[in-house]
């Protein structure tokens, strides 16, 4: 098949499975607003006080996620105008994303083995990892590497919500034993099965959102980080490690694994992040930590 005739055909799998589940289950109105407020640079921080202060349930989600042991503020941060003052727009936005992305992982069994819920929980592993990485590596990051991490695998839930057959079928195909450890490539799986993978279908669904570009990075490449452009992919390559390092965790503790044949974390990524050994290291160990503070916080 030429190459433009393959491409299409993805295409065309990614639009339909995105257009199909746009009316099923996707981020509340309100989420999607905020998302596009913060992106424009006039808005100010009146602008999403305004819209947060609409919903009440948003914002005491948001006051909780706040007040948590993870960001530890000192004393206790009563509103969300006074949030937005403490931590800026951009981290505003991403608590608000955050706080409303669980409902969307709900769901029971899908295999004897595998649950949506397991799926949540492996992504706030992967959050709080991605989070560690991004503070030891000090770039500023910390925000957008959590939410990052929370979202890598959103194209799994585009194959819940599209076609869960489909993704039986892929399931089968990986054949997983007990604890979930695939023989086969997910990613090959899915493209045989439904014409594209969860990366594909993640990166569709972060366009759709309108997110910014470096979350549709991260849910297109975070198995394949080194493809993206040099100064595109430090989000990504935090993600693709922290990944790794939940799936070694066990399968109800964010140890979901599907799409991960090895836990080796590679080195060329290490080294594209200039992130040793013995620092990953360390992150490892404190990990589970670090995502019982993140539960606490994200439990609804
Ligand atoms: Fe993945
Ligand atoms: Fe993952």
């Amino acid at each position: 098949m030429p190459v433009e005739t393959q491409t299409s055909a993805k295409d065309q799998a990614i639009g339909n499975a995105i257009r199909e589940i746009s009316h099923v289950a996707t981020l509340p109105e309100i989420t999607l607003k905020i998302i596009s407020l913060v992106e424009d640079p006039k808005s100010t921080a009146q602008d999403l006080h305004k819209v947060i202060a609409n919903d009440p349930a948003l914002c005491a989600r948001i006051l909780k996620v706040v007040n948590s042991a993870f960001y530890g503020l000192p004393g206790q941060i009563g509103s969300i105008n006074r949030a937005i003052v403490l931590l800026g727009l951009n981290a505003v936005k991403n608590i608000a994303i955050a706080a409303s992305l669980a409902k969307l992982f709900k769901g029971g069994a899908i295999t004897p083995t595998f649950a949506a819920k397991d799926l949540w929980a492996h992504s706030m592993a992967v959050a709080s990892g991605s989070k560690m990485i991004a503070d030891s590596l000090k770039l500023g990051l910390t925000d957008e590497a959590f939410l990052a991490g929370l979202i890598h695998d959103i194209g799994i839930v585009v194959e819940i919500q599209y076609d869960r057959h489909k993704l039986v079928e892929t399931i089968e195909k990986l054949a997983p034993d007990d604890a979930g450890v695939p023989t086969a490539d997910m990613l090959a799986c899915e493209e045989q099965v439904f014409g594209a993978s969860h990366q594909d279908f993640g990166r569709g669904l972060c366009e759709k959102w309108k997110f910014p570009k470096s979350f549709s990075y991260v849910t297109g490449y975070h198995h394949n980080p080194l493809k993206l452009p040099a100064d595109c992919r430090t989000l990504a390559n935090i993600v693709c490690l922290a990944d790794k390092m939940a799936g070694a965790l066990p399968l109800t503790d964010g140890g979901f694994r599907l799409d991960l044949p090895s836990l080796e974390l590679p080195s060329d990524v290490m080294d594209d992040l200039k992130l040793s050994r013995e620092k990953l290291d360390e992150i490892v160990a404190k990990l589970p930590e670090t995502l019982e503070t993140v539960k606490q916080m994200l439990a609804s």
